[in-house]
């Protein structure tokens, strides 16, 4: 009989925390342990061996910290932490012992669409990004969205720098990579990364039509979280066995 992973849920009343439990109820290895909302004392976590964060931008901090200094690991999957958040984070996983990961997008489609895009970029002189997500979403532009140019900057070399353009309508500018964002009824979340050249153009794009495209990539944070060589991992692409 394999050991049971007790698994609280932050946010468990919201899309995609509502996912989550049904996804970790559905696990003969996984025990959906404390489901906590709005307003609800992370004390319910004490005993959990994991929690999952899919709060706000605004609470998702805190309530990784807290979670920590309950000795629990903790997969993030809500966006809006800062470079100094993170560091943060990282600096409390270290104390404690606990591990965490954060991922911008648990779609295993994405993190490969995110792949190839780094892959093609240093091939490129411009490279824009169209993000269109559901009308509710909080922030802007979007967590993967970001992840993107940061991971096309880092594979492009020299980094192409800011632009001079402040006009509004070319949207907001991540070291080089425009990015614009769509808030839309009927969307999920969807992503194309368009990168242009001397009379050609390269879209990668990907989209998530349903809340389930991030379930496998839960699931298999869940269960590997623990397992981390470091405090603080970004990206799901660490537990993909990606050849870099
Ligand atoms: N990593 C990924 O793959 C991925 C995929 C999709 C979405 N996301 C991110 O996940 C987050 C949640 O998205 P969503 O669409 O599920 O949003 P949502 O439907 O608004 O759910 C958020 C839930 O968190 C609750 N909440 C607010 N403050 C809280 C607190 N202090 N403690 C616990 N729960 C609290 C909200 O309650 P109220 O309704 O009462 O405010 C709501 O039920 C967003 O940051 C989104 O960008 C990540």
């Amino acid at each position: 009989m394999p050991p049971v992973f007790r698994v609280g849920v932050i946010g468990a009343y919201g899309r995609m925390g509502a996912e989550v439990c049904r996804a970790v109820e559905a696990e003969d290895d996984l025990e959906l342990f404390a489901r906590v909302g709005r307003g609800d004392s992370l004390d319910s976590l004490s005993g959990a061996d994991i929690a999952v964060e899919f709060s706000t931008p605004e609470t998702v901090k805190e309530n990784v910290l807290q979670s920590l200094q309950r000795g629990l690991d903790v997969v993030v999957g809500a966006t809006g932490l800062t470079p100094a958040d993170l560091t943060e984070i990282e600096a409390v996983a270290s104390g404690s012992g606990s591990k965490v990961l954060v991922a911008p997008n648990f779609a295993v489609g994405a993190v490969l669409m995110m792949r190839f895009a780094a892959a093609a970029a240093p091939h490129f002189d411009v490279v824009e990004i169209v993000e269109r997500h559901h009308e509710r979403k909080l922030d802007a532009p979007s967590g993967t969205a970001l992840r993107t140019a940061a991971l096309i900057n880092e594979a492009r070399f020299p980094a192409q720098g800011s632009s001079e353009d402040e006009n509004a309508a070319r949207g907001t500018d991540e070291g080089g990579v425009r990015i614009h964002s769509l808030r839309l009824p009927g969307s999920v979340a969807h992503q194309e990364v368009v990168l242009g050249g001397r009379g050609q153009t390269l879209t990668i794009r990907h989209d998530s039509i349903d809340r389930s495209s991030f379930m496998p990539g839960v699931l298999l944070a869940i269960r590997r979280v623990g397992d981390l060589p470091d405090p603080l991992t970004v990206g799901l692409e660490h537990l993909l066995d990606l050849a870099s």
